[in-house]
């Protein structure tokens, strides 16, 4: 088994996308049984909360169906029990180094770093913006990334 857990902010936006997304991934590769996945935040403002209404509206367009999933806080017993933590950008990343264990720092990356285009390090927070559909297809790239690294190491 392999347990993949995307971090964003809210847990509203980007990582239930994200979890959403390489779910549908993984269904459609005949992977699913191999698999726990989840997604967590690093703040606590939304926990408890459904995804974004935009967020559940672009993966829907897509065929992915995230409503059911509730946000939470990301906590430090997730490094012992997650052997990928997918931050979605650099301050995500840093909160998260600052709850790391001692010795947990190799489950954490950045999730672009598993990206087809090298350059950009952040996916940008829709919150504000709006720029769902933007977020999507690069959280979807990212995670065809992701997906060739487990295979290649684990699977
Ligand atoms: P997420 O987006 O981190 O992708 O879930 C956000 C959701 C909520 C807020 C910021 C970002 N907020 O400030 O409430």
């Amino acid at each position: 088994m392999v347990s993949v857990l995307f971090v964003c902010l809210g847990n509203i936006c980007r990582s239930p996308t994200a979890e959403g997304i390489f779910r549908d991934l993984i269904e459609r590769e005949g992977l699913a049984d191999h698999f726990t996945i989840d997604s967590a935040g690093t703040a606590a403002y939304h926990v408890g909360s459904p995804p974004d209404s935009r967020a559940q509206a672009e993966t829907k367009r897509h065929g992915i169906d995230i409503g059911g999933l509730r946000a939470r806080q990301a906590r430090h017993l997730d490094f012992t029990q997650f052997d990928y933590i997918l931050a979605m950008d650099q301050e995500n990343h840093r909160n998260l180094m600052a709850i790391c264990p001692p010795g947990g720092e190799h489950r954490l990356h950045l999730f672009l770093d598993f990206a087809s285009n090298p350059g950009r390090r952040d996916v940008p927070d829709p919150y504000y913006d709006g720029r769902f559909d933007a977020v999507f297809d690069l959280i979807e790239d990212a995670a065809k990334g992701l997906l060739a690294d487990i295979r290649a190491k684990h699977l």
